[in-house]
């Protein structure tokens, strides 16, 4: 019989059951939920127990360990991200079963396509970025490292979303009129976005100013 292979998640917030179920899906045994806050250290949530605090389990030799992060703020995400990568610990690529997933894209370490997203071909969703549910990415779409596109959002072609960007859910962008999502900006959620945004800004709206 084949080894499971075994999963550390990091965070415990409100989504990480998704993170955890995700896991789950994919194959993996979940070694135990690990979080910033040391008081927690010893209780049992969803059923998993909670290992460590973040800082102290990343201190030990993790090099080959698998994670999957939960936390949906895009900065913390990249911080442990990056910590994790400079020691030699891993982030496999997850992806939900009922997600639709074109051979002709690129997904990268870290990367989470969550339940019933489609991703056409040639788009590429570099490390860390997590695409939630619904969400459709249109041909030739790229998500740059770090960044949250939130339920039910509809990418348009050829957009380039920058790194560390959150599109809020429910939110379009228009095929062949945006070029980029500037990096680090906010799109708020059930936005339509019909031209390029700088970086770093907060838009909204119909259309997203
Ligand atoms: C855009 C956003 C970041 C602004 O947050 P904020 O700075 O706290 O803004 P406020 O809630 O104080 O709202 C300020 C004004 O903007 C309006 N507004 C805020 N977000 C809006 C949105 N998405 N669309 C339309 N109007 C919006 C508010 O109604 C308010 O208007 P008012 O001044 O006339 O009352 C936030 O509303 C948002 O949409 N976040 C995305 C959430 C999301 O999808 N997360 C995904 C994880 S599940």
């Amino acid at each position: 019989m084949m080894e499971q292979k075994e999963i550390y998640i990091i965070g415990i917030g409100h989504n990480s059951a998704v993170t955890i179920e995700l896991a789950e899906l994919n194959g993996y045994r979940i070694m135990g939920l690990i979080h910033y806050n040391n008081e927690l250290t010893g209780k049992t949530q969803w059923g998993y127990p909670i290992v460590s605090d973040t800082e102290s389990f990343l201190k030990q030799d993790i090099a080959s360990v698998n994670f999957a992060l939960s936390m949906g703020d895009n900065t913390i995400r990249k911080e442990v991200f990056d910590t994790i990568k400079k020691q030699g610990g891993m982030l496999p690529l997850l992806i939900h079963p009922t997600a639709s997933v074109s051979r002709f894209s690129v997904l990268n370490e870290g990367v989470q396509i969550h339940a019933n997203v489609t991703v056409q071909p040639d788009v590429v969703v570099k490390e860390n970025s997590i695409i939630s549910f619904g969400v459709g990415l249109t041909h030739n779409v790229t998500i740059a490292e770090h960044c949250y596109i939130a339920g039910h959002s509809l990418i348009g072609a050829y957009t380039v979303v920058e790194e560390n960007v959150l599109v809020g859910m429910g939110t379009t962008t228009v095929s062949g009129k945006v070029e980029k999502i500037g990096h680090d900006t906010v799109v708020g959620a059930g936005s339509l976005v019909m031209s390029t945004i700088a970086p770093k800004k907060v838009v909204y709206g119909r259309p997203a100013k």
